[in-house]
């Protein structure tokens, strides 16, 4: 009893510590994908013969600061824009564990 108090403690403590650390969800962040397959394809890689951005396999933090600065204004494309405008820093952090995951 006094055991499974403390393992519960610990795993309580690992999560906390993982989101301040910002560590994304890729299943949360999977669900939130479905907008984004048209044109960066459902596992980050875009169609054949389109020139959209591959997503998949990409450094996650970088993929963070692309749609934070979509978001902010600091990089302009309407679409992108537009897309990332209901995006929490949250989701994006869970997109980008998502994508970052896939090969
Ligand atoms: C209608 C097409 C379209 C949709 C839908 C779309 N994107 Fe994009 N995305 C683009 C285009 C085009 C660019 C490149 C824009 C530019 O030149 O800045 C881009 C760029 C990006 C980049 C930056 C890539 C890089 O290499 O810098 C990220 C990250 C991204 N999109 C994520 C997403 C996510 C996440 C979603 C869904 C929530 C999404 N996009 C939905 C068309 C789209």
């Amino acid at each position: 009893m006094r055991k499974s108090g403390w393992l519960i403690l610990l795993a309580v403590g690992a999560l906390v510590a993982g989101q301040a650390f910002g560590a994304g969800d890729p299943a949360a962040g999977k669900a939130k994908t479905a907008a984004c397959a048209g044109c960066h394809g459902a596992d980050g890689h875009p169609p054949k013969g389109t020139k959209y951005p591959t997503l998949a396999g990409r450094d996650p933090a970088e993929l963070v600061a692309a749609m934070k600065e979509y978001k902010e204004g600091k990089r302009k494309d309407p679409t992108m824009q537009m897309m990332m405008k209901p995006l929490s820093d949250q989701d994006m952090e869970n997109i980008a564990a998502y994508f970052a995951s896939q090969k």
